[in-house]
C-alpha cells in the first residue's frame, strides 16, 4: 500500500463525516438489499462507514452482517460499534483482490478519490449490478471564507498533488465523482446523488487546522513553496476563518 492513514485523523473526521452524510442514500441502500445483508466496506479503516450504516439498520430493525476490509489490519484492529462483522486485511491495489462471493452490496467513504478511473472501472466491473454506497468522496469544492488571493493557486496545486498516484495508477482525485458516475452509468447503474461537505468554522478548530495544514502540505509540493507558506500563515492566523470541504455520497444501484 502507498498510502498509509492515520487512526487519529480518521478519529477526528468520523462526527463531521456523520453530520455531513446523506441518510436518505444509507437508508435506500440498505432497503435495496435483502433483509439480512451481508455487506463489505472497502477501505474500512477502523469501521467509521460501517458503524453510521449499521447504527441505521438498528433504526429500522435490521441486522447486517458486515466484512470490513483493509490494507492496515492495525486500522482493522480498532473496529468496534459494530454489531456483528468480520475484518479481513487485503491491499486491493489490483480490484481482482475484493473477493465478493456471498457479499449482497459494496460500500466504501472517503476512498474512491484515491483510485485511478481504470481501477475503478475494473471494480465496477466486479460489482456485478450490486448495489453501491460511495460515501464522502472529495469533489474539490473547497471554499475559503474569506478568500485570500492566493487560494485559488494554492487550491490548483493541491488538486495536482490529489492525482498522485496513492498505489491504484494516477487518482481520479477532485474528478472523482463525475468518473465514477460516467464509469458506474456505462455499467448498467442509476444513481442518485448527494452533496456532503463539510462546514468548518471556529467550532471546529481541530479539523479545520489539520486541513489547512494537508493542504499547505500538498500544495508545497507541486507549487511555490514560500508562497504557499505565507498562504498558510495568514491562514492560520484568521481566527474566523470558515472553511466548506466538498464531498458527495452516491448510490449506484442497477437499471431495472
Ligand atoms: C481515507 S481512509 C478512509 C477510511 C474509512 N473508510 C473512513 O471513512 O474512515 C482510506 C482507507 O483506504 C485504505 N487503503 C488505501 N489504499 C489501500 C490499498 N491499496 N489496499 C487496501 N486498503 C487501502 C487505507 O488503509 C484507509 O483505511
Amino acid at each position: 500500500m502507498t498510502e498509509g492513514f492515520d487512526a487519529a485523523w480518521l478519529a477526528l473526521r468520523e462526527p463531521h463525516d456523520v453530520r455531513a452524510r446523506s441518510a436518505e442514500l444509507a437508508d435506500a441502500f440498505l432497503a435495496a438489499l435483502p433483509p439480512r445483508p451481508r455487506i463489505l466496506d472497502l477501505g474500512a479503516g477502523t469501521g467509521s462507514n460501517a458503524r453510521y450504516i449499521d447504527a441505521h439498520a438498528i433504526a429500522t430493525g435490521r441486522t447486517v452482517d458486515w466484512l470490513l476490509v483493509d490494507g492496515d489490519g492495525g486500522l482493522l484492529s480498532r473496529a468496534t460499534g459494530i454489531r456483528a462483522f468480520q475484518a479481513r486485511t487485503v491491499d486491493f491495489a489490483a480490484p481482482e483482490r475484493i473477493d465478493l462471493a456471498g457479499v449482497d452490496g459494496v460500500t466504501a467513504s472517503a476512498l474512491f478519490d484515491l483510485v485511478s478511473e481504470a481501477w475503478f472501472t475494473r471494480f465496477a466491473a466486479l460489482l456485478a449490478g450490486r448495489p453501491l454506497l460511495a460515501a464522502l468522496t472529495a469533489d474539490g469544492s473547497h471554499r475559503w471564507d474569506p478568500a485570500d488571493p492566493d487560494d485559488g493557486e494554492v487550491e490548483r496545486w493541491f488538486a495536482e498533488d490529489m492525482c498522485c498516484d496513492k498505489g491504484f495508477g494516477p487518482a481520479m482525485g477532485l474528478a472523482a465523482p463525475a468518473g465514477m458516475a460516467a464509469t458506474l452509468g456505462a455499467a448498467g447503474y442509476e444513481l442518485r446523488d448527494a452533496a456532503t461537505p463539510w462546514t468548518l468554522g471556529p467550532d471546529d478548530a481541530a479539523l479545520r487546522a489539520a486541513m489547512l495544514d494537508g493542504v499547505a502540505e500538498a500544495a508545497a509540493r507541486h507549487g511555490d513553496g514560500d508562497r504557499v507558506a505565507r498562504w498558510r500563515e495568514r491562514r492560520q492566523g484568521a481566527r474566523a476563518l470558515r472553511l466548506t470541504v466538498g464531498h458527495r455520497d452516491i448510490l449506484a444501484l442497477p437499471r431495472r
